[in-house]
């Protein structure tokens, strides 16, 4: 059995987390492995269905998240999380529970991500219609040492990519896609 890990992913909302997250799947399972994605979005509407964003309802959701992320990594699953996570103690609380962590800190500025705005939820937070909203009204404590930092406001989606992947074959969590290939022979 492959040995499983969480990739954990936190940065703020639009930043490119399950964007970056579901490329990091494909190609993790590219190279043979079990992956599992819990993303912020898709588990408020199941597993976290009711919770609000309060800092008790975030904490919630993002021990809960953790919680099935160590269910999956000890049973050799490489769980990928992408929730906006930004209280570093919780992090840190999963972090110790899962063992097998490795916080991906997906960094773009405020300013870049009102300027894209994919939602349109930047605009009605700045308006003042939605209120708590992670960076502008709400906190967000950027990790201080993640084991991977990716830009997204200066790199390109492939850069961050490449800058996962290789982060991940060097502390060989995953094998390189040159040995993946020859082991489908
Ligand atoms: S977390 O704080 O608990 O980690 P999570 O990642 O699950 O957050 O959910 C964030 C998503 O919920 C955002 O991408 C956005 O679409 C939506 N959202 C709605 N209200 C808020 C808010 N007040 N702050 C942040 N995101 C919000």
């Amino acid at each position: 059995m492959h040995k499983g890990f969480t990739l954990w992913f936190t940065g703020l909302s639009g930043a490119g987390k399950s964007t970056l997250a579901n490329h990091v799947a494909k190609e993790l399972r590219h190279r043979g492995l079990k992956v599992e994605i819990l993303d912020g979005d898709e588990v408020r509407t199941n597993l976290s269905k009711g919770l609000g964003f309060s800092k008790e309802d975030r904490d919630t959701n993002i021990k809960r998240i953790g919680y099935v992320a160590k269910l999956l990594t000890r049973n050799g699953v490489v769980a990928i999380t992408a929730a906006i996570s930004p209280y570093k103690e919780i992090r840190d609380y999963n972090r110790h529970q899962i063992g097998n962590f490795i916080e991906v800190y997906v960094k773009c500025s405020i300013e870049a991500l009102t300027r894209r705005d994919v939602k349109g939820l930047y605009k009605k937070a700045l308006a003042g219609e939605i209120q708590h909203f992670t960076g502008v009204s709400d906190p967000y404590e950027a990790p201080a040492h993640p084991e991977i930092l990716v830009d997204t406001e200066q790199e390109s989606e492939e850069e961050s990519l490449r800058t996962i992947l290789g982060y991940l074959e060097q502390h060989g969590w995953i094998p390189k896609q040159a040995q993946a290939k020859a082991a489908r022979h």
